[in-house]
């Protein structure tokens, strides 16, 4: 007949506590390790959380300035290109058109035969490329020559007074419209 460990032996509650002591501190080592992980998580990743939040709006003018536009006007911008920690600024241009059922239009000047820049011709109400001969109507639309598709959309918005564009880039030689990235 085998010998039945005493319930109430003090060996083994002593084992108990212990593992339970251990559990606890394994548990408790685990969430402090953790909550000292956010904030350097965060630190690290704050550019491309910022690049996301901006998203990269642009001031174009007060808008007051383009109420009566009768044809396209180009316009100077100046973009932001963020690369991890590291900010560049550039001037590049974009066109204005004039405002349909009271909502802006901008166009980005690249050609999306093969990034030409396209400019307005008001002799003869066109937009055309210097390079093939690539041409697109008041609003963009495609007309003639190369270019695969219209002119590219930017989005607008108006912001206390001001037009903002958000610049992008687009794929060229390719009949739809594609972001890059
Ligand atoms: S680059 Fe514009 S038509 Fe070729």
């Amino acid at each position: 007949m085998s010998a039945t460990p005493a319930v109430n032996d003090p060996e083994l509650e002593r084992t108990g506590r212990r593992s339970f002591l251990g559990a606890l501190l394994a548990i408790s080592g685990a969430a402090v390790s953790l909550l000292l992980a956010i904030p350097l998580v965060r630190f690290s990743t704050y550019p491309l959380r910022r690049v996301a939040a901006d998203a990269d709006w642009s001031d174009v003018g007060p808008v007051n300035e383009f109420d009566s536009l009768t044809a396209p006007v180009a316009k100077t911008i100046s973009i932001e290109r963020r690369d991890a920690w590291q900010t560049t600024s550039a001037q590049t241009s974009v066109y204005v058109l004039p405002a349909k059922d009271g909502q802006f239009r901008i166009l980005s000047p690249v050609c999306p035969h093969l990034g030409c820049s396209v400019r307005w011709v008001n002799d003869q109400n066109k937009f055309v490329c210097p390079c093939h001969s690539g041409s697109f109507t008041a609003d963009g639309e495609r007309l003639a020559g190369p270019p695969p598709r219209s002119m590219d959309t930017l989005d607008a918005k108006v912001v206390d007074g001001v037009l903002k564009v958000r610049y992008r880039y687009f794929r060229q030689l390719v009949a739809t419209k594609e972001e890059m990235a």
